[in-house]
């Protein structure tokens, strides 16, 4: 079987750090692992509409920020294909089938559904379309046959969730679609980055991203800005690390190379910690090291990025093959669910004979 991979995001805002240890970097490995057949890459316009409905110029300027920064990251449109969910009516007609394949109580039992319900103060009037993205979700996955979906483990729930539409589709309708596997970060710091506040998520609502693009002046001032421990108010105090984000950043980040480079009287980040919890370390040397570690990392994103914004129209160029490319496969897997589903009455030349001397032969017994 081959191994496919399917992953997105919703254009609704610049990225940031969070989803570069997240997603992207994982990404960038994945597609130059060459074990994959296909990487489809999805941005999740019709997804992000789902409650944006009323801010479709929101959307309409994402879209490009957050291809700019896919191909600032590493990822490479020769070995990715990169499209637009919108552009892929097929997803709209499988989402319309699995609907039938899920009851509303289940959605509602989705822990990622029910907690942005609360975020989004949705409670009495839920968007029909958003209370569906969970099936959506499926479909963008399995419409391509996806083996394998790199995301954060707030998606678990939407796999899970896909995995069942799957067995259920099936088992009604024959073999034809693939449940595919959950390929979460390793690095149980990358599982959810909090923000630079310390706060337990990066978002832009909050105020607490690093974002790619970030010049090296707005990265500085925000590292230098970065929670730490609160009660290490003096060097000599020992401090902690729990909680404390530029070590969670660091946990991220940072490789035992960057110690040579940077940092060369600690050999490892192990030894920095010791060093840190005994006391005797102040918190404006890590911020240093990380601030070192941050602008070694996306200093080759800057460049590359400036590259691709003095080339929008190539850059839209790649998304729109990368559609065409995408809506071939989409269009093929959704000819074999018609068939499946007894539904592709025209292209079923037997159907039409059969019908055809069945209402014959009753007119002749007559
Ligand atoms: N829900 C994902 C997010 O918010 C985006 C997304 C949409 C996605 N469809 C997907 C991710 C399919 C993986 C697979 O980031």
């Amino acid at each position: 079987m081959s191994k496919i991979i399917l992953t997105g995001d919703r254009p609704t805002g610049k990225l940031h750090i969070g989803h570069y240890v997240g997603s992207l970097r994982r990404r960038v490995e994945l597609q130059n692992s060459g074990e994959y057949d296909k990487i489809f890459i999805m941005i999740a316009d019709a997804q992000a509409l789902t409650d944006n409905a009323d801010n479709p110029e929101k959307i309409r300027q994402n879209l490009i920020e957050v291809t700019l920064d896919y191909l600032a990251a590493g990822i490479d449109p020769e070995k990715c294909n990169i499209f637009v969910q919108s552009a892929i009516p097929e997803l709209t007609e499988l989402t319309f089938y699995y609907m039938n394949l899920v009851t509303v109580s289940r959605v509602q039992r989705n822990p990622t559904v029910k907690s942005e319900i609360q975020a989004r103060n949705f409670e009495a009037n839920i968007p029909v379309g958003f209370f569906c993205y969970p099936i959506s979700q499926a479909a963008d996955i399995t419409l391509f046959k996806a083996t394998t979906v790199p995301v954060g483990e707030d998606q678990k729930p939407m796999l899970e969730q896909t995995n069942e539409i799957v067995r259920r589709f099936n088992n009604i309708y024959g073999e034809i679609m693939v449940e595919p596997n959950i390929l979460l970060p390793e690095n149980s710091a990358c599982l959810r980055l909090p923000g630079t506040d310390g706060k337990a998520k990066m978002s832009k609502s909050l105020g607490n991203c690093i974002y790619l693009s970030d010049s090296p002046k707005e990265l500085k001032t925000k590292v230098n800005s970065m929670y730490t421990d609160p009660e290490h108010i003096h060097i000599e105090q020992p401090g902690h690390l729990e909680g404390n984000t530029v070590f969670t950043y660091l946990d991220a980040f940072c490789l035992d190379s960057d110690f040579e480079k940077f940092l060369p009287d600690y050999k490892n980040l192990q030894e920095l910690k010791d060093h840190y919890t005994r006391g005797g370390l102040g918190d404006g040397t890590c911020k240093k090291f990380l601030l070192n570690i941050l602008n070694d990392r996306l200093e080759p994103m800057r460049q590359r990025r400036k590259v691709y914004e003095q080339d929008i129209e190539g850059v839209y160029d790649i998304l729109r093959r990368g559609t065409e490319e995408a809506r071939k496969v989409a269009q093929e897997t959704i000819k074999e669910v018609r068939h499946a589903m007894r539904i592709d009455y025209f292209d079923d030349k037997e159907l039409i004979s059969t019908q055809a001397k069945y209402f014959k032969e009753k007119n002749n017994i007559k």
